[in-house]
């Protein structure tokens, strides 16, 4: 492995949501907790990235940026060499990350009143961009089959009450780790074209997938899905760049395309030239990086999957994908309360609370595993110590 990954990065003080809101959120103090919940990881980007950044801080001018092409070319060559999926750079529109990519769907292609589906629990955002313009959620509640999600689109399909306009899809999904097979995947869109409802397809988390799991992006699984379909993703998870919010929605379909494009035009939006220069950099250079980390991640997953499901009562779901471990507590017949005071006040761990994904959630904790190696180990011997009596 080239990259260091267990090298101590000391994130407080720094501005870090993770670390440095952590007490505010969950009361757990940064000087001996741990922080495990926002999704992004402690670790630095490729050298490229910064290098990057450092080009552009020593030239010292920082004006508008012109002449997207070496940026387009980046991410359609990076489509091409990890995920097969050929991508023409007409189809990118770069954002400002992918909440606004999801807030401008919900403005281009529903209106007020409008129903929008998601399968829950899922990432808790899904929800606040669709309330803040007056959409209503839809929950589809995913089956927990033996601690692996499944979905159930007969129900779904039952439930529906004709306003629904819109599938916001979390592929690989956020929290559980599911990578969707063909399967899935198919009767997703075949869903979404019986009830002609557009699928905007959420793949942020599409480069971070343990074999032999595999990804397949929506417009390769359902070539016929390309009329009703948008695309997301974004180099920010993959490279821990979050802070340079800069997402891209990729549509193939020109009048969607259109309706796409003119609802950014209507918000102002941009991506920023930090950014663009970030995702650029790791689409260019960035891909053994990459190896490295998903190998450093699935031991990561390995010590705390061996480690949490040492509790009785206490198990984590089997990420095929993600950094995001969905943590299931109800075995232990704790209350909510009981089991997240333990984790939080005991154990010194700041975890996600799972009701904030939405139906199927209360019994949950999301622990984010992006972090080195000793504060996974760590993480598991305060676990193991604050449920030492379920033992
Ligand atoms: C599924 C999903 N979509 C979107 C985002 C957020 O993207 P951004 O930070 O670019 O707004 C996240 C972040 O965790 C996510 O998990």
């Amino acid at each position: 492995m080239s990259f260091d990954f267990d090298e101590i990065i000391d994130r407080r003080g720094t501005h870090s949501a993770k670390w440095d809101a952590m007490e505010t959120v969950y009361g757990v103090s940064p000087k001996d907790g741990i922080a495990m919940w926002v999704a992004d990881m402690d670790f630095k980007p490729p050298t490229v990235v910064n290098d990057a950044i450092h080009a552009m801080a020593d030239h010292g001018v920082h004006g508008y940026y012109a002449d997207n092409a070496s940026y387009l070319n980046a991410i359609t060559g990076w489509m091409q060499r990890h995920h097969n999926w050929t991508v023409e750079p007409e189809w990118i529109t770069g954002t400002h990350g992918l909440g606004a990519a999801i807030a401008l769907c919900l403005q281009a292609f529903t209106e007020k009143g409008d129903g929008v589906i998601v399968f829950s629990p899922v990432y808790h955002a899904f929800g606040k961009y669709i309330n803040a313009n007056e959409r209503v959620m839809v929950e589809s509640e995913l089956i927990n089959n033996n601690g692996r999600y499944e979905m159930d689109i007969p129900a779904l399909q039952a439930a529906l009450n004709g306003s629904e306009k819109m599938m916001i899809f979390c592929s690989p999904h956020n929290p559980s780790g599911r990578v969707w097979t063909q399967k899935e995947l198919r009767d997703v869109a075949d869903f979404c074209i019986r009830n002609d409802i557009i699928l905007v397809s959420d793949e942020v988390h599409h480069d971070l997938v343990f074999a032999p799991s595999k990804h397949i992006p929506m417009p390769l699984a359902a070539p016929d899905i390309k009329d009703r379909l948008v695309m997301l993703v974004a180099a920010s998870k993959t490279f821990n760049i979050a802070g340079g919010m800069s997402g891209c929605a990729i549509i193939s379909d020109t009048g969607l395309n259109d309706k796409f494009i003119a609802a950014a035009t209507a918000a102002g939006s941009h991506p920023n030239r930090y950014g663009m220069a970030m995702v650029e950099a790791a689409y260019s250079g960035g891909d053994e990086w990459l190896k490295d980390l998903l190998e450093y991640l699935a031991e990561n997953r390995r010590i705390f999957d061996d480690g949490v499901n040492a509790i009785p009562g206490v198990k984590s779901m089997h990420l095929e994908g993600t950094y995001l471990a969905w943590v299931d507590f109800s075995g232990t017949g704790m209350s909510v309360k009981d089991f997240t005071d333990r984790v939080e006040k005991k154990a010194k761990i700041a975890a996600n609370h799972g009701g904030t994904f939405g139906k199927g959630g209360d019994n949950f904790l999301r622990f984010n595993i992006g972090c080195r190696r000793d504060l996974i180990i760590e993480a598991v011997a305060r676990l193991q110590d604050a449920f030492s009596d379920l033992q």
